[in-house]
């Protein structure tokens, strides 16, 4: 089967004052349909900027240098601006973390899903305030038909969020990218989306791509996780395989660092040292300075090792579990 997404060595720099930021450092991985893939890391390992370059949404000072991300075989590096908006609109739909950048804060909640489904065929306005009710339900709004009269500061953030999540669900796009989108959720309305995005990929093959922190909530909702570290991605693979049994001593460090891991009264493991800032990266490997197997050889570019659908990027991978 062909992949919806496929995405080759992938850099996106910024062309600061400072100097160039490496946000994302030749980032490959592929997406079939109704495939759910989180992706992972610490603060500025480059989750965000790898989202928006798939959307076509990097602004200046940045912009992909070089790469290739091909959608249902089109290739989106390089296709203009027109044309991109109009894949977003139709065919890929994207929710961030901030409801802020997608909400008119001027028009109704109905009246901007109404126009959000008018924008992409034909339908009645009552057809359209239908869709839209029916959608907030979806997302865990109660009472969603009364409450297309509202405007978005009438809502709470939380409310907000599923209102930019029932958007991208409207036209039933083929792709979501969606950057940590119920991070301020409460836990169950959280488990209720989390819930309502498993049974969309499954029942209508929509590919979904999962930006999030939150290794508990990757590992309930997706079938295969990414871990970025300075702009690469140094672990993937199946994701209860990746996060029962990590190979990347960083993937072994953001698990331990987990409250669910430590005992009540102890102490979390952090991993030590902060991430290094991507203006100037020395040679090797980006982890080597915080890794606790780091020797040598890790002054070197580590290679990718590939065993049973995994890859790690380690020169001393911990041992795959007997
Ligand atoms: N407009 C910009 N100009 C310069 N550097 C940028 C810009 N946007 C992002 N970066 C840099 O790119 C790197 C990756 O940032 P990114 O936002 O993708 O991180 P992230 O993994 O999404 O982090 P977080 O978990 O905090 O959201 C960071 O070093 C960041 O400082
Ligand atoms: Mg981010």
């Amino acid at each position: 089967m062909s992949a919806l997404l496929e995405v080759r060595d992938l850099h996106t720099h910024f062309f600061t004052r400072a100097g160039v930021v490496r946000a994302v450092e030749g980032v490959s991985f592929s997406l079939a349909r109704g495939e759910i893939l989180g992706l992972v890391g610490e603060s500025g390992s480059g989750k965000s900027v790898t989202g928006f370059s798939l959307i076509g949404l990097v602004d200046p000072p940045g912009r992909i240098v070089s790469g290739s991300i091909r959608f249902d075989g089109q290739e989106l590096v390089g296709l203009p601006q027109a044309a991109m908006r109009r894949l977003r609109g139709a065919r890929i739909a994207m929710v961030f973390q901030d409801p802020a950048a997608t909400l008119n804060p001027v028009l109704t909640i109905g009246q901007q899903m109404a126009l959000a489904v008018r924008a992409h065929g034909r339908a009645s306005e009552a057809a359209a305030r239908d869709l839209a009710a029916r959608t907030l339900t979806r997302v865990g709004i109660p009472d969603a038909a009364a409450r297309l009269d509202a405007y978005p500061h009438e809502f709470s953030g939380g409310m907000r969020q599923r209102v930019a999540i029932a958007t991208a669900l409207l036209h039933g796009p083929e792709l979501i990218v969606a950057d940590e989108p119920t991070t301020a959720l409460d836990v169950s309305i959280q488990a209720q989306i989390l819930a309502e995005m498993k049974k969309l990929a499954k029942e209508s093959g929509t590919a979904l791509v999962w930006i999030s922190h939150d290794l508990a909530t990757v590992s309930s909702l997706a079938d295969r996780v990414l871990v970025m570290y300075a702009g690469r991605i140094v672990e993937s693979g199946g994701v209860s395989e990746t996060l029962r049994a990590p190979r990347h001593p960083y993937t072994r460090g953001l698990l331990d660092s987990l409250p669910a891991t430590a005992r009540p009264g102890e102490k979390l493991n952090q991993i030590p040292g902060s991430t290094p800032s991507l203006l100037a990266l020395p040679p090797g490997c980006p982890f080597a300075p915080r890794c606790p197997r780091a020797d040598a050889a890790c002054a070197t570019d580590p290679p990718d090792v590939v065993t049973g659908g995994r890859l790690v990027r380690c020169h001393h991978p911990l041992a795959v579990a007997a």
